[in-house]
């Protein structure tokens, strides 16, 4: 069997999320988070649920450390719930919060587990969302604080630091379409979250620099991507694909690489009646340097030019069979795109901080054979080597997820975990294609 070889000092981790795994809501003085408020209106998550319990990693953290070890894991990337840290999102940090984290960072240590912290993947203080969230400006300066008083408790074992997880999930989904917690639906108060989202992330940056650790280590942004495909050949189709990128790609990492906003994006919501809340200086604050480029990716679009639209750009149908979630299987797309974002952005240094497949086989006989996971990751990882061989300089993957955990508004239905969570006795047991990601672990290597 031909294998392709990653290379030297690749790490292989998997990736979580507060609030999609840890549980534990209302214990050791952890404010109110929006998504919290969001389960619990009706009709917001498909099932109801919440992620109350979740995974109970809140608890059973040394247990799941273990079970990364013995995957062979060498990264691990988790978030902290800024309301355990600053329940009301500002003011004084609660200790036992603190503690929490510090004693994950720990135990990942001791099993010689590389830490990667992400400090905002969507759990805002509710208190903050009260006072006007991502659209009040002040949102963006809290969360520079709220990154100091981690970096001061964490940053002498945290050396890898990610500032936001998908900033246009915030931004769309939470609020011009209200499909996600705020709930928002206003293309005024999606501009400001843009603009604030992206400042905040300069400003948490900043902070690093100016923090006692921050010589040693690295800190980034992730983004959420989608690699996007002219869905014929006609030059107008070209045109409408490099929209969508502008909208959902360059709008998110041009301001972060020193470049902007991009022109049709300003035009957009100038049109629209509301311009982006720029002020002065704001674009330098952005732009402050970073080591790394996050890449979160699970699939592609085709694109096709709409002139009916306002944004000019619309989806083309689909013609790759459809996963859980409704978009493509689709493993060339992360080679793809990292091909992309390689040649866009000048090489920058790569993370794939998630990738991976929504993949709900069953538990049967005491396993589950999740083949489509291992197939379809069995393609992504090909595309990466390839375009790393190519040139580009990613240094690690993430899968996402090491566990089945709460799918935001999708409740616990949707699986993407490597590890299946049994919800009723909250039991873990190894997939299928958990067993293959330790191989290609072991072997630094994929099959060709
Ligand atoms: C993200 C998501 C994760 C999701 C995953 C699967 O960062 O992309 O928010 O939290 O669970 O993407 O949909």
């Amino acid at each position: 069997m031909t294998k392709l070889a990653f290379p030297d000092g690749f790490e292989w981790g998997a990736a979580t999320a507060a609030y999609q795994i840890e549980g534990a809501v209302r214990e050791d003085g952890r404010g109110v988070s929006i998504w919290d408020v969001f389960c619990q209106q009706p009709g917001k998550v498909l099932t109801g649920e919440s992620g109350d319990v979740a995974c109970d990693h809140y608890h059973r953290y040394a247990d799941d450390v273990a079970l990364m070890a013995d995957l062979g894991l060498q990264t691990y990337r988790f978030s902290i719930a800024w309301p355990r840290i600053l329940p009301f999102g500002a003011g004084e940090p609660n200790p036992k919060g603190l503690d929490f984290y510090s004693r994950l960072v720990d135990a990942l240590l001791e099993r010689g587990i590389r830490p990667c912290a992400t400090l905002y993947h969507w759990d805002l203080p509710q208190a903050l969302q009260d006072r006007g969230g991502w659209a009040d400006r002040d949102t963006a300066k809290r969360f520079a604080e709220y990154g100091a008083v981690v970096y001061e408790h964490l940053g002498d074992r945290v050396k890898r630091w990610i500032t936001h997880n998908e900033a246009i999930v915030t931004v769309e989904l939470g609020h011009r379409v209200g499909l996600l917690a705020p709930g928002i639906r206003d293309l005024r108060i999606a501009g400001r979250a843009l603009h604030h989202v992206l400042l905040s992330h300069g400003l948490a940056v900043r902070a690093f620099r100016e923090s006692r650790v921050g010589a040693e280590g690295e800190i980034g942004i992730t983004h959420a991507n989608t690699s996007f495909e002219p869905a014929d050949e006609r030059p107008e189709t070209a045109a409408a694909t490099e929209l969508a990128r502008d909208f959902r790609t360059r709008a998110y990492h041009g301001p972060v690489f020193g470049r902007g906003y991009p022109k049709s994006v300003l035009d957009f919501y100038a049109a629209q009646g509301c311009p982006l809340p720029i002020e002065e200086g704001d674009l330098e604050v952005i732009a402050a340097p970073t080591e790394f480029l996050g890449v979160n990716l699970y699939s592609r679009q085709r694109i096709l030019p709409d002139p009916e639209s306002s944004v000019g750009f619309e989806h083309a149908e689909p013609t790759l069979p459809l996963l859980d979630m409704g978009y493509e299987a689709a493993p060339h797309s992360l080679g793809d795109f990292i091909r992309w974002v390689t040649a866009e952005y000048d090489r920058p240094k790569i993370y794939v901080t998630e990738n991976g497949v929504c993949d709900a086989t069953p538990l049967k006989d005491g396993a589950v054979d999740d083949t489509l996971r291992l197939d379809l990751l069995r393609g992504f990882l090909k595309g990466l080597a390839e375009a790393i061989q190519d040139g580009a300089d990613v240094r690690a993957y993430y899968v996402w997820s090491l566990l089945d955990n709460f799918e935001w508004a999708f409740g616990y239905a949707k699986r993407f975990g490597i590890v299946w969570t049994d919800y009723e006795t909250l039991a873990r047991i190894p997939k299928r294609s958990a067993a293959f990601y330790a191989d290609v672990i072991r072997d630094n290597a994929v099959e060709a």
